[in-house]
């Protein structure tokens, strides 16, 4: 469960304020408890957690463990929402270095992102690397007519029927798209013997708990009922907290900030390995809430390093932002010095997670005597538990945030125009 301490945030704000604001929330919270807000279609994911497929769920796990005996790497193809939820557990939770131990070290399949840009150069570069290794390709998404992804996918295919024929090639490829529409649904049964949904009242960036993160995150060897767990557990707290539940008072905090004239948040982490959650949480946001002229731009900071390139404007610069830490607060032993450190007290031993949470007590006070507001959240640990519990607990705060701007936090209108614009280029 997520633990929160808002006190220094909370000293930036007139009671007035709260109790001018609580109402709104309150009212957020209906909407989204009962379907009622702009957007009410796309919901699914709310009860997701608790009503999802079992019989699936279970066909994902043989698929996946289909995947571990047969392949050295799975390529996962989607952009935004049906990439950025696995990489975000698979950065948090995967060990760091395993794709470079050699093929008999290591325990399940690497899994590599692409299809997100239009980078022929890295594309190239993979065929290289796949020459000498076992593959599976693993398609998402929603639509099925997002362009980088189909560009990529066609690269690979035609490498994929080379090396393997069109029968191998079938069962070496996962669809995971719409439930009945779409061209990618159409064709599923050419391209693929294995084909997933991603549920129809579910959106991209709310879809981390369905098949769209769940089935790469099960290749990579997560335990993904835990995950699910994880995101029960944050459902019924919210439920039953509501209006007190750290989520729904983060998105109120956040909405206060924003209405005395913030204009951006900043998510702290000092775990590098949590930087995928912080790409999934900006793009939850920024689609979310971006929107009309209104909502914080989301930025992410990877501390201590962004300490000492972003640490001065933080401190010093323009006073239109606000901080929230994020921060595992899980023992580790590793023991930091044996010796003394240069220009550094270095009285009795320390481990480097005390030095972090010192780390952290500091940049939290400096940024606020420097005026920068800030925030922290805790997790008591980083597994797949508890980063079920994180994912679940940024959609609410997010679809919360949205509905307290009165935006529908499903749709992304301002998306389509660098897509139409294109489509006009490449027509011509
Ligand atoms: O949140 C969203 O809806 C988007 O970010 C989509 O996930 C992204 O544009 C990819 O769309 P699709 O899965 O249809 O290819």
């Amino acid at each position: 469960m997520i633990r929160a301490n808002f006190d220094n945030l909370e000293n930036q704000i007139k009671q007035e304020d709260f109790a001018k604001t609580l109402p709104h929330l309150e009212q957020a919270i209906d909407h989204l408890l009962e379907g009622t807000g702009p957007g009410a279609d796309q919901t699914a994911w709310f009860e997701w957690p608790i009503n999802y497929d079992e019989e699936e769920l279970w066909e994902l796990e043989l698929a996946a463990h289909g995947v571990r005996e047969n392949s050295d790497v799975l390529i996962v193809i989607g952009v935004g929402g049906s990439a950025n939820g696995a990489k975000a557990g698979i950065g948090a939770l995967s060990p760091s270095f395993e794709t470079r131990l050699s093929r008999v070290n290591r325990q399940v399949p690497e899994v590599i992102f692409t299809g997100e840009d239009l980078n022929a150069t890295k594309l190239k570069e993979l065929l290289l690397y796949l020459d000498e290794r076992d593959f599976s390709l693993c398609l998402i998404s929603k639509s099925g007519k997002s362009l980088e992804p189909q560009l990529a996918f066609d690269f690979l295919r035609s490498y994929q029927l080379e090396r393997y024929g069109l029968e191998e090639a079938k069962d070496r490829t996962y669809l995971i798209t719409d439930p009945v529409k779409g061209p990618l649904r159409a064709e599923a049964e050419a391209l693929a013997n294995n084909s997933f949904q991603v549920p129809a009242g579910v959106g991209g960036r709310y879809s981390v708990l369905t098949p769209v993160g769940l089935f790469p995150m099960a290749v990579a060897g997560l335990d993904i009922h835990q995950m699910l767990r994880g995101a029960q557990d944050e459902k019924l707290n919210f439920e039953k907290e509501k209006a007190k539940a750290p989520c729904a008072v983060y998105a109120l905090l956040r909405h206060i900030m924003h209405q005395q004239g913030c204009k951006v948040e900043a998510l702290a982490c000092f775990d590098s390995k949590l930087s995928g959650l912080q790409l999934w949480w900006e793009q939850l946001f920024a689609e979310s809430e971006g929107k009309e002229g209104k909502g914080l731009l989301p930025i992410s900071l990877q501390l201590t390093r962004d300490l000492h390139s972003m640490g001065q404007y933080l401190q010093d610069g323009q006073r239109d932002l606000m901080e929230t830490f994020l921060l595992v607060d899980e023992e580790n032993p590793v023991r930091a010095w044996e010796r003394e450190v240069w220009d550094w007290p270095s009285q009795g031993e320390k481990s480097f997670k005390e030095i972090e949470r010192l780390a952290w007590q500091a940049t939290a006070a400096a940024h606020t005597e420097g005026g920068l507001p800030n925030q922290t959240l805790f997790l008591d640990r980083m597994d797949e538990y508890s980063l079920g519990a994180t994912l679940f607990f940024f959609e609410t705060a997010c679809a919360l945030s949205a509905y307290l701007l009165g935006l529908n936090p499903y749709d992304q209108p301002g998306v389509e125009a660098y897509k139409s614009k294109l489509r006009k280029l490449l027509e011509t």
